[in-house]
């Protein structure tokens, strides 16, 4: 029997089964619950764990195309959710039994490839997270210990040792401010006032540490993609490794549903496209049919005229699309391609009648 309809279903399952679960430990927890809702509720629990365990022994026995290697962080979720749970129901009282199913938080993080890509953005980027981890160390102990020596006589019931200053320096590194602990003196609120904008700056670097992160590990995987997609087109082939490295960069990769209108005739031109996979139908009083490999919307680009046809996908269609800048940049560097296009662009005009 084929798994596949189980394998699709799978992810978002446990993602459901985990929202209902963890709903289900919260509800538990409250105090004045009837006896009879915590037994349904710690039913549901069961039933949940025993969905957990066959999906485990699907994860273990059905072969995967994957390196075991790649599939150690799920397996290792798949193997918590269901061995925690059980090692509570053996070891721990029936008062806490359920907050171990807490595990099944993870459970949607095994699914995501947001995950994934933070936790390659974290990879990339550890040097100068801990750099900045590092200074925010720096500030919070020495915030704690001015804090200390200025507040110390004024408030020793708050400020009376270095680490009862540092819950202060915290509250304030962090721009939270409790005010649970205010400095008295002069002296003590030009330090806040200090400290407050240190974290500003601090929670500012990380923030964009992390956005840049995220912006470079998405445009390097655009590129490879791209990449692949770019070797599939003849025209390109021709190309040399720089050129091809700046063309990749160039193009915007995207999928259209069978039936869209990639391009309408009348309308301005900004862009051309290429493409990868798929039909594509040219609008011409004798309808052409182009394929993958082949290219179209270079007309307007050329011309500098409204397009020409309108042009609609027949299947799904696999696109590269080139804005009308980088056109002018990849023609102007590589002649032989530029030659290409007019040459097909004086062709179809030729085929396109005159109004
Ligand atoms: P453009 O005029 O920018 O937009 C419509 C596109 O349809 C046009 O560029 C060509 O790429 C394409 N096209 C127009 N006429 C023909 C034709 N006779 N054969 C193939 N493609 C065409």
């Amino acid at each position: 029997m084929s798994t596949r309809p189980f394998q699709r279903i799978s992810a978002p399952l446990g993602t459901s089964l985990a929202i209902v679960g963890l709903i289900a430990v919260a509800a538990l927890t409250t105090p004045d619950l009837p006896e009879r809702t915590r037994h349904n509720l710690e039913i549901l629990l069961v039933g949940i764990w025993a969905a957990y365990l066959l999906q485990l022994a699907e994860t273990l026995i059905v072969p995967r195309s994957v390196d075991f290697r790649d599939r150690i962080p799920s397996v290792t979720v798949d193997v918590l959710a269901v061995a925690v749970p059980f090692a509570a129901f053996l070891f721990v009282g029936r008062r806490d039994q359920s907050l171990y199913c807490a595990v099944w938080l993870l459970k949607p993080l095994r699914y995501s490839t947001f995950f994934r890509l933070l936790g390659r953005v974290v990879r990339n980027e550890a040097r100068n997270l801990i750099g900045v981890t590092s200074i925010f160390g720096i500030v919070l102990f020495g915030a704690a210990l001015a804090a200390y020596v200025i507040e110390r006589d004024a408030q020793p019931e708050r400020f009376g040792s270095i680490p009862q200053a540092m819950w202060w320096a915290v509250v304030t590194l962090s721009t939270t401010g409790y005010g649970d602990e205010i400095p008295q003196s002069l002296a003590g609120r030009v330090l806040a006032g200090l400290v407050m904008m240190s974290g500003i700056g601090i929670f500012a670097l990380w923030a964009g540490i992390l956005a840049t992160g995220f912006y470079e590990e998405v445009r390097r995987q655009d590129f490879v993609r791209n990449w692949q997609l770019v070797a599939a087109v003849p025209l390109f082939q021709r190309l040399g490794s720089a050129a091809l490295v700046e063309i990749v960069r160039s193009l915007r990769a995207r999928v259209v549903p069978a039936g869209t209108v990639i391009c309408r005739k009348g309308d301005v031109g900004d862009q051309m496209f290429f493409i990868v996979e798929g039909h594509v139908s040219v609008a011409t009083p004798e309808p052409v049919d182009l394929g993958a490999g082949s290219f179209f919307g270079e007309m307007a680009l050329i011309t500098g005229e409204p397009r020409s046809a309108t042009v609609s996908a027949v299947t799904e269609v696999s696109l590269l699309s080139l804005y009308a800048v980088d056109f002018q940049v990849l023609t102007s560097s590589n002649p032989d391609i530029a030659d290409a296009i007019r040459k097909t662009a004086i062709e179809r005009r030729g085929a396109v009648p005159k109004e």
